[in-house]
């Protein structure tokens, strides 16, 4: 049949996107699969949506779009009414992790352990929230990927600006604690977890130009942790990627703190394809090629 690698879109991300669609649809061609490529909003751009769906026969998508309208469960919405089957979370796994606010609910509902945080909604949250939890913190847009207007906050004085510029990007926008330590990333296949990546960057944290620009970031295999708490990572990401309900691929991401523990951050159900991206680093640290990986994902598409 033909599968068509839905990717671009609108949000933020389409940037990454194009670039992970490029490197999926040339992996699956290259293992003999029959894909074209499906630009959302692009250049044909007269189409909406719908229209460009409907334009091609299409026995499976591979969705690869990051961001809202492609990773938010809008497009698995349109796909299940078109019947067409699809790669990755179904529609309401997919809208939950997209939200960090409602992910972390989930969390704290499942027992998970995630960094203590509070909503910001008005002026008055900002002072509430300076008196709750102590600095530095995250400020983050809800529903944003690859670190898009989040902002680290070390004093009271500069929450202001920092959620007045998240807030560009997101009506609804939190402050979470933020974890002095490690930071964590752990790819999901097909529900089990593959080799934890430990990031190093010299930035703040791994921002935007950390995950795509700057070749600073340094990406290690358990390097640090010892058996235990390597197991007790793998277990707790996929405790995570079960708590918001999703399916077959993703990526989760974890801190821990100096003394050990571990928080759960988010679970990101179309993590990036690019090929310097981190779940193809963690299938390939697991004997599975770029290859390999998107025919696993292509399978398990209903
Ligand atoms: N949101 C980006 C694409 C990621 O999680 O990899
Ligand atoms: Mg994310």
């Amino acid at each position: 049949g033909r599968v068509a690698v839905i990717y671009g879109g609108n949000s933020a991300e389409r940037p990454v996107s194009l670039n992970s669609g490029q490197a999926v649809y040339n992996a699956l061609t290259a293992a003999g699969v029959n894909a074209f490529l499906l630009d959302l909003y692009g250049p044909a751009g007269e189409l909406n949506p719908v229209e460009q769906l409907q334009q091609e026969k299409i026995d499976a998508a591979f969705l690869i779009l990051h961001g809202r309208v492609g990773e938010d469960g809008v497009i698995q919405g349109l796909l299940e009414m078109m019947a067409i089957p699809y790669t990755g979370s179904r529609v309401a796994a997919s809208a939950l992790g997209m939200d960090k606010l409602r992910s972390k609910q989930l969390f704290v509902g499942a027992g998970l352990p995630t960094p203590p945080f509070r909503v910001l909604r008005t002026e008055s949250d900002l002072s509430l929230c300076a008196a709750e939890l102590d600095f530095p913190l995250m400020i983050k847009p809800a529903h944003e990927g690859s670190s898009i207007g989040m902002h680290k906050v070390d004093n009271a004085s500069d929450l202001r600006s920092a959620w007045e510029d998240a807030c560009r990007y997101d009506q609804s926008v939190i402050a979470e604690k933020w974890i002095t330590g490690a930071e964590f990333t752990v790819a999901v296949l097909n529900n089990k977890a593959l080799p934890a990546i430990r990031l190093e960057t010299p930035h703040d944290f791994y921002d935007y130009d950390a995950k795509y620009e700057a070749n600073d970031t340094r990406y290690l295999f358990d390097d640090t942790l010892s058996p235990e708490k390597d197991n007790e990572l793998l277990r707790l990401s996929e405790q995570a990627f079960i708590a918001i309900g999703c399916k077959s691929w993703g990526r989760v991401d974890v801190m821990q703190d100096k003394e050990g523990h571990f928080y759960l951050l988010e679970v990101n159900t179309t993590p990036g394809m690019t090929d310097h991206s981190l779940v193809p680093m963690a299938a390939k640290q697991a004997g599975i090629s770029f290859e390999q990986l998107v025919v696993e994902i292509l399978k398990e598409a209903n």
